[in-house]
């Protein structure tokens, strides 16, 4: 494209070819550069999805912690996710960020995938419709959203190296159909393109998609971001139609790139066409002075091309504190409206009596609330998506503040599978006494470049933490917090751990990253740590000195990694996660799970929380298993056999297996809920609020029966997507799979429905039915009539054409209108590379596919 015929081209025209270039790679882990000749401002993003982390990967600033992604597609309603979206902007503006990178649309395709919980569904339709509404919420508001990661990456294991094989179909219909949604229908200002290659070519280079379909097909004209460290190659990502490198300052464009314009191998239009995108994300989101929809900014002048005055702020100020009454009221709601009730016999749940205070109620009055979820509710998963939230809730909290004296809490069995770092309410700077770390960093003949207080107890060095050199060693010191006896004691971090108490040595520890993928180096680096018996309010220092990691020489091992010389990913090696670990050495899970029944008899009712933690649902890494990590499963079983009564509480984002299924009485998914949590999920049990959520992905009942199980490559590097159009519940609907444990789309709530008339009342350009459904329960509650297109041909799967929700008093009947999507009602062609229309089949009304009300047959 040339730059002449486009608003920007003015702006263009003043810039050499190293000026525009320098544009195209970030300034810093999370910021651009800006030109103040051309009036652009310096742009800042920040990850997302679930919540506005700011420009520090790890111990920033307190922001608010929102529900996880399962919670927000889980209430199947366009409101709330686009509520969401507006608040998330409210916290970019809040901190000066342009660019939100969320949200998260791969799809849910084998339910190992680690990261899971940071994407909405396994259907696309429900994917694509959630991540609209919460583009709306958050670009109508003045923040751009960032759609990631295109495409086809549903799994972490070897996600830079590893090759997503996708039929042409399946992509269309499948991959790119949420992508296609909130790009093209909702207008996302910028896209992620994945670490991983689809069909061969890395997706930083893929013209298919990121040229043809993507900026082609669809005419979009937002901008194209790599992933971190995701771009490989100079020009083919250039001419691939990669618009920006990231992160920052170094990456395989800068002077590469400025020298393949010089040889004629990108083309200097090419690079326009880039800039001319940059220039438009800035435009939009406020960080252009020339830009046509913020002119004026917030000091009411219109600014004007190139008249020397600073670019307006676009930051609205006044925006409500991550902490705040509304806040908390928001986000309560939000996670509550997500938690899906899958099981719920003899009237288990709500804990009656409760929500009012009244004791007695007709479950027997107390009760025992188990479980290490219970004291130490997961809010979150792992990764990039992680924030510093202002605190977190348990439901240990929220049910003492609603039972009171009713109930008695025990913790659980051990639910970890590595050590994790201390508890900053554990550890104290032995300088202020402030909880945390004191931090201090040593060069490489042991002079101390800088002491420092750090709030967490694990940080990240040499990433975004603006130091020219990285130290060569860091001592994390720290007061614990603990009585006389064992604490479990280590580090979390790459190279020569000196571990001393109260001055004496006391161990080393020598730890090296494993495995092939620098991403999961820093993100799940090596840890340890062992019992140890100290005295009460021990001192502790911990030395690790780092040792340089060879990246090329590792990845080298793995013959089937091919690497060009300029790929971003071999300048990771320079930065390191750190981490203390402190914990008091608890009791044994047998005397846990002792306690647990004792309190299980004594209460009647039981409450017992289980879950994943941010080891199993994290980026970087995949699951092997569903079952829950530790003796929960134990736990579950012999707290059942004890109590009257059991509810379980299921703390995960994603599918977990539940052998215990027919031994207790209630089951609620409570997903990841957020800093309001521990509130949100006691709301929910005690009746105060309403379960509306529906499952998002479909629960196997047992480990491998599911239509896409393996998530890890082969040893060319190849993970075969042999499920095609048919992912999770159509694939189980086409008979690939045992009967699940549950099908997406189920759920309870505390309501009971009656369907009534069905009436298909259009066709065109999708059919459109009406449907009456009657509240049949005590209380006001809300139903989501889902909509399911069987097409004719046996080749073209089931598939969720539409859904739509309503809230209905109790004895109420109302007519919920469901129209079609009609991007559900047609199917790609390969052959002839076109779409072509899929008219006849029949409907299906259901709350799942294990409930269907209604059957229509469309000619
Ligand atoms: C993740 C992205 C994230 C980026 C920046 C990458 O590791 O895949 O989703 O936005 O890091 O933190």
């Amino acid at each position: 494209m040339s730059t002449g015929n486009h608003p920007y081209a003015p702006l263009i025209s003043q810039l050499s070819l190293e000026e525009k270039v320098r544009l195209l790679t970030g300034e810093t882990a999370f910021t651009l550069p800006g030109n103040e000749a051309i009036g652009l401002a310096p742009l800042a993003f920040s990850d997302g999805p679930t919540g506005v982390r700011g420009l520090k990967f790890v111990g920033g600033e307190a922001v608010a912690l929102f529900p996880n992604a399962t919670l927000i597609s889980g209430s199947w309603d366009d409101e709330v996710a686009e509520e969401v979206g507006h608040m998330l902007s409210e916290e970019a503006h809040r901190q000066g960020i342009h660019v939100v990178l969320g949200p998260t649309v791969n799809l849910h395709r084998s339910p190992l995938g680690g990261r899971l919980f940071e994407a909405y569904s396994e259907d696309p339709y429900l994917t694509g419709r959630t991540a609209s509404a919460y583009v709306r919420g958050m670009q109508d508001n003045g923040t751009a959203a960032c759609l990631k990661h295109l495409v086809a990456n549903e799994s972490e294991t070897l996600r830079n190296f590893m090759d997503s094989r996708v039929s042409e179909t399946a992509l269309r219909e499948v991959y790119l159909l949420p992508f296609e949604m909130a790009a093209h229908d909702a207008g996302a200002w910028s896209i992620m393109a994945a670490y991983n290659d689809i069909n061969g070519v890395s997706a930083t280079e893929n013209g298919h998609i990121n040229e043809e379909i993507v900026k082609g097909e669809w005419g979009w004209d937002g901008l194209l971001m790599s992933d971190w460290f995701a771009t490989k190659r100079t020009v083919e990502s250039a001419n691939g139609g990669l618009d920006l490198v990231m992160p920052g300052p170094d990456g395989p464009w800068g002077e590469r790139l400025v020298a393949a314009v010089r040889r004629g191998d990108v083309s200097e239009d090419t690079v326009d066409e880039h800039v001319t995108r940059l220039l438009r994300l800035a435009d939009r989101t406020g960080g252009l002075r020339t830009g046509g929809l913020r002119v004026g900014g917030t000091d009411g002048t219109d600014g004007g091309a190139n008249d020397g005055g600073p670019v307006a702020s676009p930051f609205k100020t006044g925006m409500p504190a991550p902490d705040s009454a509304i806040r908390r009221e928001q986000l309560r709601r939000i996670a509550a409206r997500g938690m899906v009730l899958v099981k719920n016999d003899r009237g288990a749940l709500p804990l009656d009596g409760a929500a009012t205070g009244a004791v007695g109620g007709t479950v027997g009055g107390a009760v025992a609330l188990v479980g290490r979820h219970a004291v130490a509710t997961q809010d979150m998963g792992g990764g990039s998506a992680q924030v510093n939230p202002p605190y977190q809730s348990t439901v240990a909290e929220g049910l003492a503040e609603r039972l009171g004296e009713r109930l008695t809490v025990v913790d659980g069995v051990d639910v970890r599978n590595r050590p994790v770092p201390a508890n900053p309410a554990f550890v104290a700077d032995p300088v202020t006494g402030e909880p945390g770390l004191r931090v201090t960093y040593l060069a490489a003949d042991g002079t101390e470049l800088e002491s420092a207080h750090e709030a967490g107890s694990a940080l990240l060095i040499g990433f975004d933490d603006g130091r020219a050199e990285p130290p060569a060693a860091v001592v994390l010191s720290a007061v614990l917090a603990n009585d006389a006896g064992p604490v479990r004691l280590g580090g979390i971090g790459a190279g020569r751990w000196t571990f001393a108490v109260d001055g004496d040595d006391v161990a080393t520890a020598r730890l090296a990253f494993s495995g092939s993928d620098p991403g999961e180096g820093v993100l799940r680096p090596p840890a340890y740590a062992e019992h140890r018996d100290l005295p009460a309010g021990a001192s502790v220092t911990a030395k690790l000195e780092f040792e340089p990691v060879d990246w090329r020489e590792m990845l080298g091992r793995n013959p089937a990694i091919k690497l060009a010389e300029e790929s971003h990913l071999l300048s990771t090696g320079s930065f390191n996660l750190v981490g203390l670990v402190a914990e008091p050495a608890g009791r044994t899970d047998e005397e846990a799970i002792a306690a647990a029944e004792a309190a299980a008899r004594a209460a009647g009712t039981a409450v017992v929380v289980v879950g994943l933690t941010e080891e199993d649902e994290t980026e970087a890494s995949d699951k092997r298993t569903l079952a829950l990590p530790g003796r929960q499963d134990e736990l579950v079983r012999r707290v059942a056999a004890a109590a009257e009564r059991t509810v379980v509480v299921v703390n995960a984002a994603t599918p977990v297996l539940m052998p215990w299924l027919a031994d207790v009485d209630a089951v609620l998914i409570a997903g990841l809920p957020g800093q309001e949590g521990g509130h949100a999920i006691a709301a929910v049990l005690t009746g105060e609020a309403e379960p509306t959520g529906r499952l998002v992905t479909t629960y196997p009942a047992a480990d491998g029966a599911s239509p896409a199980w393996d998530v890890a490559p082969d040893a060319a590097l190849r993970l075969h997507y042999t499920d095609g159009t048919a992912v999770g519940y159509r694939g189980w609907h086409a008979g690939n799979a045992p009967e699940p444990l549950f099908w997406l789309g189920h759920g309870l709530g505390y309501g009971s429905w009656e369907y009534g008339e069905v009436r298909l009342v259009g066709t065109n350009p999708a059919p459109t039915l009406e449907v009456e459904v009657t509240n049949t329960s005590s209380r006001p509650s809300r139903e989501t009539v889902q909509v399911y297109f069987t097409p004719t041909e046996p080749s073209d799967p089931m598939r969720l054409a539409g859904y739509a929700g309503a809230d209905v008093a109790t004895g109420e009947t109302a007519t919920v209108t469901v129209t079609c999507d009609p991007r559900l009602f047609r199917r790609w062609d390969d052959a002839v590379g076109s779409w072509a229309p899929l008219g006849a089949g029949e409907l299906t009304v259901a709350r799942g596919l294990g409930d269907v009300r209604a059957r229509v047959s469309l000619p």
